[in-house]
């Protein structure tokens, strides 16, 4: 491994008003697997969209085997077998596995004619290699996160690449997808395929990487071996300071029920479920991803109809058939996918922020401004949002800085009962604790919260108790000072089948 695959000196990329890469340098190796962390905004998505040619730098040089090049876009940059799975998936949901895999580079038979059953074979081919057993004639919407990943993986290997960029590949993946997709990975590595990781998760970069570069501000700050580094140097790097609480959870005393869910039900996807919320409280809610829990959430909130159960607000029966109804009776719901539920991408931070909440800033017949420029410079601020203006584009975020204002524009709202369905996707280790203190301060104001998380140590670090779900069912109910709150509890029962009753 004595010359790089590619090499980046001192790149530049601005963007108005942003310095989104500042005088970068990294090297690239084949048969290598290459972290690259840093906070929301530091330029991590800018850097792979230069090596994929969406990007063309101010200044730097780019050297691919030793010669000079410019990547013109994403088709040269796959001539020059650089291949690259994006934070937002871009598969077409209606084709089938097999057309997304071979779309642009599709076989055909002599006669001129699409040879399906030739691609459908390479394809399950390609896929078994990588361990998945996926029938590559299902449209892609069928198919689970996890294995539409694999698709895209496998959609890039068909290519021929010896550099896979991953950004953030696995952030919608439940533990077991997270597990498969790590193997996937090394099988490639073993290939001698180089790749680029960026991930959120500090343990993932531990298990899966060879090398880690940390940025900071568009800036390069650190490149070592993982095997130099500790978590807490890691962060540190990250941050420009030590953490000292990940999780600064703070234990209001529980106040009146809030919320009565009483024997939920709707066909086939959850059952009979029973639960309770007190003002003050964080009810965490558990499982593997399909156990029911974001299905459950929508039937609350009145996004999808139910078939059975009552609920119930500070003791009264309520109706709640639809979002409007539910935003009314002042519940908010931060949905888990960003992109299609929580932003207007193109439309400002600003009205991001205060869409949820007009009625808050009235002023006569029109609106204060001056008050709404204050409110919205200070969740810039609370929530660190990395922004050259309020005014700026949802969509000119980085993919973090865009939960940060989902989850800004709910915190504006009025309401009592916060549903946050996995709201630290995506942020990083610094903005998450910026995150929780909020929901500290929403309980002192004694509202309440259901916090549904894939991610154990966050589940474990803020609720006050969790209800575990597997298959549509509650397998477990466990307070926080019990001892059973444990990470090997919680994971025994989002796997027991023996707890669902019948
Ligand atoms: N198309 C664009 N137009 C304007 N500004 C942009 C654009 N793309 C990125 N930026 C800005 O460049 C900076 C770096 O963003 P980038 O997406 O590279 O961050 P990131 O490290 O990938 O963050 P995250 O962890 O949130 O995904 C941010 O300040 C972002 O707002
Ligand atoms: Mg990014």
């Amino acid at each position: 491994m004595t010359q790089p695959f590619i090499k980046l000196e001192n790149i530049t990329k601005k963007f108005p008003g942003v310095v989104a890469l500042n005088n970068v340098s990294l090297d690239l190796y084949q048969g290598e697997i290459h972290g690259l962390i840093g906070e929301n905004g530091a330029g991590k998505s800018t850097f792979i969209k230069v090596l994929t040619g969406v990007h063309t730098p101010e200044k730097g040089e780019i050297i691919l085997k030793g010669n000079p090049i410019k990547i013109e876009n994403t088709k040269h940059a796959i001539d020059l077998e650089i291949g690259c799975i994006y934070q937002e998936l871009n598969n077409i949901p209606q084709l089938s596995v097999t057309d997304n895999i071979f779309l642009g580079c599709q076989l055909k038979k002599k006669s001129g004619l699409l040879d399906y059953e030739t691609m459908h074979k390479k394809a399950r081919e390609l896929l078994k290699d990588l361990g998945q057993d996926i029938d590559p004639t299902l449209p892609i919407e069928k198919l689970g996160m996890g294995h539409q990943q694999m698709v895209e993986i496998v959609k890039a290997i068909t290519k021929d690449i010896k550099m896979l960029i991953m950004d953030e590949p696995t952030s919608s993946l439940s533990e077991t997808e997270v597990k498969e997709l790590v193997d996937a990975v090394r099988k490639l590595k073993n290939k001698g395929v180089g790749i680029l990781f960026v991930s959120h998760k500090l343990e993932e970069i531990f298990e899966l990487c060879d090398k880690v570069t940390v940025f900071r501000d568009g800036q390069h700050v650190i490149t070592g071996n993982v095997s130099d580094f500790t978590n807490d140097l890691l962060i540190q790097n990250m941050v420009g300071r030590e953490i000292t609480q990940q999780f600064p959870k703070i234990e209001f005393k529980k106040g009146e029920e809030i919320l009565k869910v009483e024997n939920f039900t709707r066909y086939g996807v959850y059952r009979k479920i029973n639960f309770s919320l007190s003002r003050g409280e964080i009810l965490g809610f558990s499982g593997l991803v399909g156990a029911g829990r974001t299905e459950l959430i929508r039937g609350i909130f009145g996004a999808d109809p139910i078939d059975e159960g009552k609920l119930y607000l500070n003791g009264k029966e309520v109706n709640i058939n639809s979002p409007e109804a539910a935003v009314r009776n002042r519940f908010a719901l931060l949905t888990e996918d960003r992109k299609t539920q929580g932003l207007v991408l193109n439309a400002s931070i600003l009205s991001n922020l205060i869409i949820t909440c007009l009625c808050k800033f009235k002023k006569g017949l029109f609106l204060d401004n001056t008050k709404i420029c204050k409110a919205v410079d200070h969740n810039i601020k609370s929530l660190q949002i990395k922004t050259p203006s309020p005014d700026t584009l949802a969509e000119q975020l980085s993919g973090g800085n865009q939960q940060k204002v989902v989850v800004g524009k709910w915190l504006n709202s009025d309401a009592e009962i916060y549903i946050f369905d996995e709201p630290t996707r995506g942020i990083d280790v610094g903005a998450k604790v910026e995150v929780y203190n909020l929901m500290n301060k929403i309980l002192e104001e004694n509202k309440a919260i259901i916090m549904i998380s894939s991610e154990l140590p966050e589940i474990l670090g803020m609720s006050d108790r969790v209800i575990v779900m597997r298959n549509g069912n509650i397998t477990a109910e466990i307070k926080r000072n019990s001892k059973q709150f444990t990470q090997e509890d919680i994971m025994h029962a989002s796997w027991d089948d023996s707890a669902i009753k019948e």
